[in-house]
């Protein structure tokens, strides 16, 4: 079968420095792949460049087998609206309510009638766990909330795909379960995700494939299984390095 997407020998640079240098592999239809990785490795440049939001040098990036790389930005709106981005933070619209934030996705994306736009978010706010928020703003909520509006609002026009940039951070260890229940009913739906984190234990519980990014190549890309078997050297080295890093993941 196809890959939903595929990723060929890419490079990409800021300045001088090359932080992409020629990494490879394909996402595939209905899995979760997990990419973890240091710091700085380009984890996030690798999943902004899925949707034009970096510009690789070389290299090829092909959704459903049509090659996607360096587009023009209208051409990338038809793909930003197969694939979702959530955004570390959720990236919401301060100013505007809860409600607000999710219609606007379904304005963007779909031609609904306000009445079906209402139901549909109404209906997703009770699947997020947020029924009774609609009115307030994200100021008002808590992290986890502002997450789950995040996720909420990237998912409510049913993207084919789905890129997480550290879905679980900075969550507490009982909002962290709760986030991975929430991405797995989202993979039961028939979604195809793509995940950025620095948990392990997000990783090996819900990720299909693992694939680990150092030195600006995907080094490893395995089963979390087959990950913890064949790949124990690489793993120990990037959890020691998460240990020392530790402040970081407050991020
Ligand atoms: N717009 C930019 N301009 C210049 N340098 C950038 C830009 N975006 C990223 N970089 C650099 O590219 C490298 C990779 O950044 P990126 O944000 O992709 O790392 P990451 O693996 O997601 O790290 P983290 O785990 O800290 O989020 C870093 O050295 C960063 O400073
Ligand atoms: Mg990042």
């Amino acid at each position: 079968m196809q890959s939903i997407v595929e990723v060929k020998n890419l490079y990409i640079s800021f300045n001088e420095k090359k932080v992409l240098k020629g990494v490879s592999f394909s996402l595939e239809q209905g899995e979760c792949l997990g990419l973890i990785g240091g710091s700085g490795e380009g984890k996030s440049t690798l999943l902004r460049s899925i949707i034009g939001l970096e510009h690789p040098s070389s290299g090829k990036i092909l959704f459903e087998g049509e090659n996607v790389t360096n587009l023009s930005e209208e051409e990338y709106i038809s793909i930003r609206k197969k694939v979702s981005y959530v955004f570390q933070g959720g990236a919401l619209f301060d100013s505007m309510t809860v409600y607000e934030n999710l219609a606007f996705s379904l304005r963007e994306h779909t031609d609904y009638s306000e009445r079906k736009i209402r139901e549909i978010v109404l209906y997703e706010l009770k699947e997020f766990e947020l029924e009774g928020c609609e009115d307030m703003y994200p100021v008002e909520l808590s992290g986890g909330m502002q997450k789950r509006v995040g996720i909420a609002r990237a998912t409510i026009s049913k993207p084919k795909v789905i890129l997480y940039d550290e879905p679980t951070s900075g969550l507490d260890p009982y909002k962290k379960r709760n986030m991975q229940n929430t991405i797995m009913k989202l993979q039961k739906r028939g979604t195809t995700s793509m995940m950025v984190t620095h948990d392990m234990s997000t990783a090996l519980r819900i990720c299909d494939r693992i694939a680990l990014l150092t030195g600006g190549k995907i080094k490893a890309i395995d089963t979390p299984k087959n990950f913890k078997e064949s790949h124990n050297v690489l793993l120990n080295n990037f959890v020691k390095g998460i240990k020392q890093g530790e402040n970081h993941e407050s991020a």
